[in-house]
């Protein structure tokens, strides 16, 4: 299923955008936005295409499809242990929609909402679209235990969310219970919402394991609106889909007002929905293996990665990206980027701050969801340009 003969680069070279494959000279080889090379699952084609043989495209219930909802929250009872009402999960458009919405909703001009450094450029970007500003707390690139007593500092009267990414886009930790418990507690001392999101969650290396925040306690779960995708676990991001889960009536009231599906202004497309709800029902086994298959990758890039002067990575417990240090290379993060796509004829993500914030310094970012021959090569590039 994983196999190089299964990643099709002449459709890749024509339908996948956003930094890779169709966005670059051919013969360039895109670890670059963290979406898989791999075909979607069988089950998820059978059932789009079944859905668009009907011939039937009409509109969707504005709070989005009842079995797709039924499906969220029977999967993130099963396997996050978390209770939701379908009637309070909402299908977007996207995780990143998702974002912008719980932020659209929750914060006004002036308010702060914490993000950590670094992180996905998502949360800074959906916090200043809505007039708020974004508070860097800044954490360890590495993946040693967190303090979280130190992000009281960052707290002042102005705040009113915290930002949590689980597991974390670039680093690739994944947050342990005892971790998430601090981080709740400071939320729940200052009365302060938790946007966790949680795209990522079904990538995680073994003898990691995710837990969900709202997991953690009642108290917790109260203030807490959960968001999840399907582009990073079903290969989906063309489809443009993913939920939020709210913990509460009055919550989803408040985010599917400002989400103007009832006006048809946005909504969650039925393609998306119909795609989503076979990932979920029908893919599970499919995903396992999908996960197996970049443990094998991660290590592979990671191996390959410190075999290489001046670079050091650890091995992410979660996420398929690799975000390697860069610094005793002598070079920066953007110089490396310009010499690896000139030379070696492979994209990377540098570690600036419109990616990642100002903590991503130093570092810089691969994704390994491709096959084995692919990520070879690419290393192979990488080495002998910068030995
Ligand atoms: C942490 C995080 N959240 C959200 C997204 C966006 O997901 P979607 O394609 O569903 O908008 C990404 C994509 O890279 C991500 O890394």
């Amino acid at each position: 299923m994983f196999s190089p003969e299964s990643v099709d680069l002449e459709i890749l070279s024509k339908r996948a955008f956003n930094l890779r494959w169709a966005s670059l000279p051919k013969g360039t080889i895109p670890l670059t936005a963290a979406d898989p090379d791999f075909p979607c699952a069988e089950p998820i084609r059978e059932a789009v295409a079944k859905y668009a043989r009907d011939g039937y495209f009409s509109y969707g219930p504005a709070e989005g499809m009842l079995t797709f909802r039924t499906s969220l929250s029977d999967h993130y009872l099963k396997t996050r242990k978390v209770a939701y009402n379908e009637a309070n999960i909402l299908p977007v458009d996207s995780a990143a929609f998702g974002i912008y919405l719980a932020c659209k909703t929750f914060l006004l001009p002036g308010d702060e909402a914490i993000i950590f450094d670094p992180v996905d450029f998502l949360f800074r970007h959906s916090v200043e679209a809505v007039g708020a500003t974004a508070v860097a707390f800044p954490i360890p690139q590495s993946l040693e235990p967190f303090d979280f007593s130190k992000l009281e500092a960052y707290i002042s009267n102005k705040t009113k969310m915290i930002c949590l990414c689980n597991p974390l886009n670039p680093t690739g930790k994944v947050f342990s219970r005892e971790e998430l418990q601090s981080l709740g507690e400071i939320a729940v001392k200052h009365d302060l919402m938790i946007l966790s999101d949680e795209i990522w969650s079904d990538i995680v290396f073994k003898p990691h394991v995710f837990t969900s925040i709202a997991s953690v306690d009642q108290e917790i779960r109260k203030r807490t609106i959960t968001i999840t995708g399907f582009s990073k676990s079903y290969g989906l991001a063309g489809l443009r889909v993913g939920a939020i889960f709210c913990p509460d009536d009055q919550c989803f009231s408040a985010i599917f007002n400002q989400s103007m599906h009832a006006s048809t202004v946005h909504g969650c497309n039925v393609a998306g929905q119909i795609a989503a709800t076979a990932a979920l029902d029908e893919c599970q086994e499919w995903l396992g293996e999908f996960v197996n298959h970049l443990q094998k990758m991660r290590d592979i890039c990671v191996t390959g990665l410190n075999s290489i002067k001046g670079i050091t990575c650890q091995a992410p417990e979660g996420c398929y990206v690799a975000f390697a240090d860069i610094k005793k290379t002598g070079n920066s993060s953007s110089e490396i980027h310009r010499l690896l796509l000139e030379n070696a004829k492979v994209a990377i993500v540098p570690g600036l701050p419109q990616w990642f914030g100002k903590g991503a310094n130093g570092f810089i970012r691969l994704s390994f969801a491709t096959s084995a021959s692919i990520l070879t090569e690419a290393l192979t590039r990488i080495k002998n340009t910068l030995n």
